[in-house]
């Protein structure tokens, strides 16, 4: 029989790192289950994914079309192909009127490269970092893994579900927090931060020396009212984007990111080191994607559509409460009023209706219980067809 040590050793060789066990996405498991219909002649209209349906536009597909033809594909500089990085300084002028320094600008795989890099360069372990709940998941798996503690901070209906000033310096209050981070348009919740919100965050921020990051993903997709960027606000503000969502490139892994000064240098060594650049065939297609932008206006105005059918629909078939669906593709819905389990709801509703949405637990672990993700980024006959069933199943 082996010793005790011995079999205490060979147990940490078939245990993951604590910090490398982070949980899994619930809306796995509706996928999965999803996929089981599907096999046995089921049609589902998928609303629990987070991704355009549409593909990337056919100036990216040509550009890297012509880049794959001249057959070299080496590795770039650590901090992306200059003119990609040029051309993102520019879409800060004419998106925003915001000049920025094409130094300040490192191009990342996703914004999740991003994350691990702006992470990385401003935080040491054991610092804390406010986010929002409901948030996007990762970002409190993300810092925990790196040694960092996420703080949840709640939102409400009182601010918009926006993170207050107030509310940051009040956490910070009881004990010191080091870094912020913020998403508008959020997911899962689609709600976005006024100018007014976000200036006064930024402003909390920079008093009490905490870092500010906006996660700007969802840029482009803006319904209710036009999209702040952090980089008209602030020069300190680590500002991270992705051509994932507006430009339909999930799966092209290509985002950027905007950082200070006294970061650039740090951000660029780590990139080095983690990764020495990112993949140079997708960096090629992300210039030529901002050439591709009426292309993907017209996605975005079948998003309005989508929004429109659901805040209209929903209500009829008795999901009245939701929160304001602002921007990204996201409709968040209070289930409560059906069902006390958002994750029996989600099941119910996909194996009835084959409507497939994210239950709200992923993204809140307060309240998520008694929420539903739905994602509109299909074609539109699919959202209204989609109401429709969850009208009849729900006896509407
Ligand atoms: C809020 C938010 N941030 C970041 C990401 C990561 O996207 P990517 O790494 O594809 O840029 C997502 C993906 O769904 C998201 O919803």
């Amino acid at each position: 029989m082996l010793d005790i040590a011995l079999q205490n050793k060979a147990k940490s060789l078939i245990v993951p790192s604590a910090r490398g066990n982070v949980p899994p996405f619930m809306v796995m498991d509706v996928m999965a289950a999803a996929a089981r219909i599907e096999a046995s002649g089921g049609h589902v209209i998928h609303m629990e994914v987070g991704q355009p349906a549409a593909p990337a536009p056919q100036t990216a597909i040509a550009a890297a079309r012509a880049a794959l033809d001249l057959g070299k594909i080496d590795y770039t500089a650590a901090v992306g192909i200059p003119s990609l990085r040029r051309r993102i300084a520019r879409h800060y002028s004419d998106a925003y009127g915001a000049e920025i320094d094409p130094a300040r600008i490192v191009v990342t795989t996703g914004s999740s490269g991003a994350f691990v890099l702006a992470f990385l360069s401003a935080f040491e372990p054991g610092d804390r970092v406010a986010i929002t709940s409901p948030g996007y998941p990762p970002y409190r798996h993300i810092l925990r893994a790196l040694g960092c503690e996420p703080v949840l901070i709640e939102t409400t209906s009182a601010t918009r579900h926006a993170l207050t000033g107030e509310m940051l310096l009040e956490a910070h209050r009881k004990t010191p927090l080091k870094g912020v981070l913020i998403a508008s348009p959020a997911n899962p919740t689609g709600t976005m931060m006024t100018r007014e919100a976000m200036a006064d965050l930024i402003a909390a921020a920079d008093s009490a020396g905490i870092r500010f990051i906006s996660d700007e993903i969802y840029h482009g997709l803006d319904y209710a009212f036009p999209a702040v960027t952090a980089a008209e606000l602030s020069s300190d503000a680590i500002i991270i984007n992705s051509f994932s969502k507006y430009f339909c490139m999930t799966g092209w892994r290509v985002g950027w990111i905007v950082v200070p000064e006294a970061l650039a240098r740090s951000v660029e060594t780590l990139q080095q080191n983690l990764s020495i650049s990112v993949p140079t065939l997708s960096q090629v297609a992300a210039e030529a994607a901002f050439d591709g932008r009426a292309e993907m206006d017209v996605i975005k105005h079948t998003y309005e559509e989508n929004r429109r059918i659901l805040i209209e629909g929903l209500p009829k078939v008795g999901l009245t409460e939701f929160l304001p669906a602002d921007g990204a593709f996201y409709l968040y819905a209070d289930i409560s009023k059906f069902n006390p389990d958002s994750f029996e709801f989600a099941k119910e509703m996909l194996q009835q209706a084959h409507v497939a949405a994210t239950p709200g637990m992923d993204f809140d672990p307060f309240h998520g219980k008694s929420f539903v993700r739905f994602s509109y980024s299909r074609s539109t006959q699919e959202i209204a067809e989609a109401v429709e069933r969850i009208a009849r199943w729900l006896g509407k």
